[in-house]
């Protein structure tokens, strides 16, 4: 028997429900189809957690994320909890979680689709052959920094220690190995001091342990820039966690729509927090016509990272771009955010059927042994 895979899935406010309810049901069809035995969990955190527990990042949550192999998450927040005097915030949940995680390295991979370029507010001659991966430091910095607020100023402090920067880069440079060999770290080094301790960090680790990767170091506007006016320049980006959440939503334009974007937050283990980089579309939620797909590909990237299942992976994706393709002429096949019509269930039926059409029945011996060997 195939030993059990445990993923926790934190569903979130807004939309998250129902796009994690899409990416549980393709993950179920992965482990039917390729013989894993997923085992899934539900939890609650963000807003959902605050009504239900008053806290965003309930101990059962934390605590079932703990024993998972991986976590899988929807969104967190909207309207309901959003008063800024509110004593406890769901996004409280989501940093809590990441840094109990200890998920530093935010991988946001942007890869247009030949069948969305048209749908994209930017010119496809631009979009053509774009591949990059925005590698977001995802556990310090001003979101962490000590917080105040006093009646008249309040306060955000941006901190970060070598250490933090060394292990977010080596990420970045690792990966970069593996891509088109090419890094390019995004800074504020003319103001800020965090910026220059990052720059010189990236530099010498760069130096001494990396020296076959291309790098290039790039102001934060500037690049806001370049990244739409020539993003098929960029392979690996790397940045400091409030700029990689910027420019990752700047990014997710490239695809054509947040609804496409995938993300995987990695530490030092194979465990990781994989969710949608669009957030909880409050306006939409409930009405069962949420795009799908980010939360699919982040099955994806979870299969890949953390379980190191590639052959499904690449099912998963491979069905995913059957179905944008059938999107790219048919509106009634194609999302809302992309100009079409296609409901959340339409959308996860499609590619619940392009996986099943696809991927290859396991073989018997697959069905006997673990495809990999599962860290604890
Ligand atoms: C993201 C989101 C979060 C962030 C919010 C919900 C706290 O915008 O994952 O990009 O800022 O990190
Ligand atoms: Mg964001």
């Amino acid at each position: 028997m195939p030993r059990e895979i445990r993923i926790t899935v934190l569903p979130g406010d807004g939309i998250g429900p129902e796009v994690t309810a899409a990416a549980v049901a393709v993950l179920h069809a992965v482990g039917q189809r390729f013989g894993h035995a997923f085992r899934t969990e539900e939890a609650l955190i963000g807003g959902a957690a605050i009504d239900a527990t008053g806290q965003a990042l309930p101990p059962a949550t934390a605590e079932a994320c703990d024993r998972a192999d991986a976590v899988l998450l929807g969104a967190v927040g909207g309207p309901k909890w959003s008063d800024p005097k509110a004593p406890v915030r769901p996004e409280q949940g989501l940093l809590a979680l990441r840094k109990q995680l200890n998920v530093y390295a935010n991988l946001r991979p942007v890869k247009p689709h030949a069948a969305t370029l048209k749908h994209s507010a930017i010119k496809a001659e631009v979009l053509q052959g774009v591949d990059l991966v925005v590698v977001r430091e995802l556990t310090g910095g001003s979101y962490f920094g000590r917080k105040e607020r006093h009646a008249d100023r309040a306060i955000d402090v941006c901190e970060y220690t070598v250490a933090e920067i060394e292990r977010v880069v080596r990420h970045a440079f690792r990966l970069a190995r593996t891509r088109r060999g090419k890094v390019t770290s995004v800074d504020k080094a003319n103001v800020l001091e965090t910026s220059r301790l990052w720059r010189e960090t990236v530099t010498r680790v760069h130096r001494a342990e990396f020296p076959d990767v291309v790098l290039e170091h790039q102001l934060v506007d500037s690049m806001a820039m370049h990244l739409i006016s020539r993003p098929r320049d960029y392979d690996v980006v790397v940045t400091e966690n409030l700029f990689g959440d910027i420019l990752t939503d700047e990014a997710a334009m490239l695809a054509g729509s947040m609804g496409l974007l995938p993300s995987a937050a990695l530490g030092d283990g194979p465990r990781g927090l994989y969710e949608p980089i669009h957030g909880s579309a409050p306006d939409i939620a409930g009405q069962g016509i949420a795009n799908p797909i980010a939360a699919i590909l982040s099955v994806a990237m979870l299969l890949r990272h953390s379980l190191s299942l590639h052959r499904e992976a690449e099912a998963v994706e491979s069905a995913v771009s059957t179905v944008l393709a059938a999107g790219e002429s048919d509106p009634a096949q194609r999302a809302r955010d992309l100009g079409g019509t296609a409901t959340t269930a339409a959308l996860t039926t499609a590619v619940l059927a392009a996986l099943a059409v696809e991927a290859p029945p396991a073989s018997a011996a697959e069905h006997a042994f673990p495809a990999v060997e599962l860290r604890d």
